[in-house]
């Protein structure tokens, strides 16, 4: 697959078929992932795909998903019927939240450091490579942020050890289509040579398309 290709159409694919994917296809987006930019800080990946463990992580997931909406003081009925972008959001979130149960496969990543920006890249990286292999992802962080406590222990992560959690990417192969990811444009978000310097392009569509 083309590198733009894949960088354009990675987007969050929360709703996925529950068959599962082969260990070769998530050997090669492992392996592709560890190639991410590092520094020798600490990296641990953990694949998850015991449905007896899902069905532990699921209502934890559902509980972090509505606690996070909640602490965003947005009312669950309103959110699903909104037509917005936020709306689309939020019922895909929602779906995810109600089915993760039957997800095939999470991929979860652990780095030394609370920021973790040491293991972004790769789990970025393991996106695309997921994407390569016609496997829909989303990173997601509700779990880290309400329950990696919990987490830890249905895991059996070394609490004194100085591990953080940092993103738990869902991946399977989706029952949807793949399409470019909505972003503000490049021009409204970037600048050069000073904070409001003038950038000297535009780019009012995205300049990938298939
Ligand atoms: C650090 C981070 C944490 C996120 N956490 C969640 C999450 O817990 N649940 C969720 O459904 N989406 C989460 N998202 C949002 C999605 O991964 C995705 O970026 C967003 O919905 C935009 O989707 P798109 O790429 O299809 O446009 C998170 C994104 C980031 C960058």
């Amino acid at each position: 697959m083309d590198i733009y290709e894949a960088l354009y159409t990675t987007r969050a694919m929360r709703r996925l078929k529950p068959d599962p994917i082969p260990h070769d296809v998530q050997a090669r987006i492992l392996d592709a992932a560890i190639r991410a930019p590092n520094i020798g800080e600490q990296w641990r990946f953990l694949l998850v795909d015991d449905p007896q463990i899902m069905a532990q992580l699921a209502p934890l997931y559902r509980q972090a998903f509505e606690r996070l909406l909640s602490q965003y003081g947005v009312s669950l009925d309103v959110i699903l019927k909104d037509e917005t972008l936020m709306g689309r959001i939020a019922r895909s979130g929602y779906h995810l939240a109600q089915h993760f149960a039957e997800v095939p496969l999470l991929l979860i990543g652990f780095a030394g450091t609370r920021e973790g920006s040491g293991i972004y890249p790769a789990l970025w990286s393991a996106m695309l490579a997921a994407r390569a292999e016609g496997i829909g992802s989303a990173m997601t962080g509700v779990l880290q942020t309400f329950f990696a406590d919990e987490v830890f222990d249905i895991l059996g992560v070394p609490k004194d050890a100085g591990w953080y959690m940092h993103g738990v990417i869902p991946m399977g192969y989706p029952t949807g289509k793949w399409g470019v990811g909505a972003r503000k444009p490049v021009h409204e978000v970037a600048a050069r040579n000073s904070w409001q310097g003038e950038l000297g392009f535009t780019v009012p569509e995205p300049l990938w398309r298939k």
